[in-house]
């Protein structure tokens, strides 16, 4: 991670804080996030693009990272919240972001959603299909306009995994052009929405910033409108190997697209999720056995309960010893999770000191979508999200307690 040192014991150390004493005090798995390293990251992303273009905004895509704690630094930093649903828009309250810079999603919201939203008074509902706009219709009271974004599928296929890929005609996110025009049309008449503009979303973990700057051609030719959302989508650094776009490139790719196409005075919104979280937290875990067999498994305390990246979208990490940081690589491993299936691999394949049990493991880059999609399979419990910053650490999220497990059992 970002601010990472090593003692002389050959400990690693994150924002000053020593590996042995976050697990000693908080546990494994923990999610540790370099509280430093987050903000540096958002005010990266504001200044990129509001000193390139003014009239600019940044929204974080809250579903990377949904926690209260992550949306209230990306408020302090002068950021809005993208919000996927009730459930995030109402952590995106308790966090403080000013609803004017709130922006929702969705591809199947439902009433009681929406009614959140025009009840909290968000900046805008980015409007998927003709059922949202029935149903702000009926909720939005007569004499006050809620403000909306029409999405469009920009017809951009990406190089990425499928399951996230969303640019594409078939998609099920969004409106093909002619579809929107209608719906557009329609907006423009009613009497409590006020179109603000259009919005698309090409993909997540994009490495060629070309290929998300190729949607503003597509949303320029739906007309001239006040707002133009590019969505999110940039890539994040996973591997040694990993090479996206930094956040500079990524701007002016957008930018020169924009000074082609679109209005000089418009706004402009980009959504980034992954690549604004991925790089400032980790993922600290246990060994609980190492077995040389077959293979050399290195098995630990986690896997996909606390992330689905590996299994889902066949994401490649890389892994230390993270007590042992100077000892030498001597071993071709599969670090492996706990859980009761084959799919449960964190990284394979990778060289790693001879593991024994009880040696800390971190994974690097473990920001995004981990804590959001984390799940109770086989009973295990989600683990907490600890900050650290200037020597402190400090849990956001605590860890479930066997007791959460059977909150809900009536
Ligand atoms: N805006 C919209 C409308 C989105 O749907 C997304 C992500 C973003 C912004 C942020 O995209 P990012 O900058 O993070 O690529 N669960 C998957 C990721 C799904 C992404 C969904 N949408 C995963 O774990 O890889």
């Amino acid at each position: 991670p970002a601010g990472a040192a090593v003692d002389p014991d050959g400990t690693l150390v994150v924002a000053g804080c020593r590996v042995d004493d976050l697990a000693r005090d908080f546990g494994t798995p923990a999610i540790v996030v370099d509280e430093g390293s987050l903000r540096a990251r958002a005010r990266e992303y504001r200044t990129a693009l509001t000193d390139r273009w003014p009239n600019a905004r940044v929204v974080f895509a809250s579903k990377a990272f949904p926690a209260t704690a992550v949306q209230r630094v990306m408020v302090e930093e002068g950021l809005g919240l993208d919000v996927a649903g009730g459930g995030e828009l109402l952590s995106a309250l308790r966090a403080g972001v000013d609803p004017a810079l709130v922006v929702m999603h969705g591809n199947a919201k439902t009433t009681e959603e929406l009614r959140i939203a025009v009840e909290a008074g968000i900046g805008l509902v980015v409007v998927d299909n003709a059922d949202d706009v029935d149903r702000l219709e009926q909720l939005v009271p007569a004499g006050s306009r809620q403000g909306v974004l029409v999405r469009v599928i920009p017809g951009v296929a990406s190089s990425t995994h499928p399951h996230v890929q969303t640019g594409q005609v078939g998609s099920k996110f969004g409106l093909t052009a002619a579809a929107a025009r209608i719906l557009i049309t329609r907006i423009e008449a009613s009497p409590v929405l006020d179109m603000r503009g259009v919005h698309a979303h090409v993909g997540s973990q994009i490495m060629d910033p070309a290929e998300l700057a190729a949607a503003v051609a597509p949303l320029a030719a739906l007309g001239t409108f006040p707002v133009y959302d590019l969505g999110g989508g940039l890539g994040a650094r996973y591997t040694y190997d990993d090479r996206p776009a930094s956040v500079d490139e990524y701007v002016d790719a957008l930018l020169a697209a924009a000074r082609e196409h679109l209005p000089a005075e418009a706004e402009l919104i980009i959504e980034p999720g992954r690549s604004m979280v991925n790089g400032s937290a980790f993922t600290l875990y246990t060994v609980t056995t190492v077995k040389r067999d077959a293979r050399n498994f290195v098995a630990v305390d986690g896997g996909m309960g606390d992330n689905l990246e590996a299994a889902m979208y066949d994401q490649r990490y890389e892994a230390v010893l993270a007590g042992r940081m100077h000892d030498e690589d001597s071993e071709d491993v599969v670090v492996v999770g706990r859980h009761c299936e084959s799919g449960d691999v964190l990284v394979d394949p990778l060289r790693l000191p001879a593991a024994r049990v009880g040696d800390l493991l971190a994974v690097p880059a473990t920001g995004a979508y981990t804590h959001t999609m984390a799940n109770n399979y086989n009973g295990y419990r989600r683990p907490p999200v600890v900050f650290v910053r200037d020597g402190e650490a400090r849990a956001v999220i605590r860890r479930e307690t066997w007791g959460d497990l059977f909150a809900r059992d009536l």
